[in-house]
């Protein structure tokens, strides 16, 4: 016979995933709400932009890049398709910050984990801090850096695509800035993919918006003991 408290957190009316549509920071089950749907729809939308304008923008970069352009249907496509979801992507992660970034600043462990010797500790799985609120150091990095590179694709972009209007020192500084940031930005953003994805656990939190007790006591455990109540360590 199924667990009853595993099926009823697999069912279609799995009571975390109905309270993560408008709610999060809350106990359901053995569950914690950690992104209503909003910040789910919000974040999304941003990383789909995101990826499109990569894509788009490294076929019209590069010919190595060129065959990336017919999954578009063609470079002049490309052309189009780059700077208005460039304008759609810089208005999702506009919202994103405004969502996000009162939630953003950092702590005296938040610095902790920054350090290079921690950081490097925590991508092997060897660094703890009891300390760590919903958000880590490393992805309040994420987020201001992703914000400001986002503000210099948009305002480099912009020059880019009305050149006429500038000059060419402009111009020019524009070319090399907005390369620069773009590069600089993905290694950012596969990154954060990569963790997004190789930690168990972590992906559904952007998917369903939850994470089990278990999950968020190891890597927040700070929030965990804040919407449990539960002081224990
Ligand atoms: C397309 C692939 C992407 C995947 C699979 C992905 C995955 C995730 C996941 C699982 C989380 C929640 C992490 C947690 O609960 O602790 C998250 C949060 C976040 N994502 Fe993404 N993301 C992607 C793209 C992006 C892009 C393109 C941006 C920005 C330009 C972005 C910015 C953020 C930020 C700022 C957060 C909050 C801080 C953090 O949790 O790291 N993401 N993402």
């Amino acid at each position: 016979m199924a667990d009853p408290a595993v099926a009823s957190t697999h069912s279609s009316g799995d009571p975390g995933i109905l309270a993560a549509q408008d709610r999060d920071d809350v106990v359901v089950g053995n569950e914690l709400v950690r992104f209503r749907y909003y910040t789910r729809v919000v974040h999304w939308l941003v990383a789909l932009t995101f990826l499109i304008c990569l894509f788009t923008g490294l076929a019209i970069w590069t010919p190595i890049f060129g065959w990336m352009a017919p999954l578009f249907g063609g470079l002049q496509v490309c052309r189009w398709l780059h700077p208005w979801t460039g304008i759609a992507f810089s208005f999702f992660i506009l919202l994103q910050f405004l969502h996000w970034a009162g939630e953003m600043k950092m702590t005296a462990a938040d610095k902790r984990f920054t350090q290079l010797k921690n950081f490097l500790a925590y991508m092997r799985w060897q660094y703890h801090d009891d300390e760590v609120g919903k958000y880590n150091g490393g992805q309040k990095a994420l987020f201001w850096l992703s914000s400001l590179a986002a503000l210099g694709v948009l305002v480099t972009g912009v020059v880019l695509w009305w050149p006429e209007l500038f000059s060419a020192p402009i111009r020019e500084a524009s070319w090399i800035l907005h390369d620069i940031t773009f590069i600089l930005f993905t290694l950012l953003i596969f990154g954060h993919i990569y963790l997004g994805i190789a930690e168990p656990g972590t992906l559904r939190a952007m998917i369903s918006g939850t994470v089990s007790k278990a999950w968020a006591k190891l890597h927040h455990p700070k929030w965990y003991r804040d919407v449990t109540g539960d002081q224990r360590r």
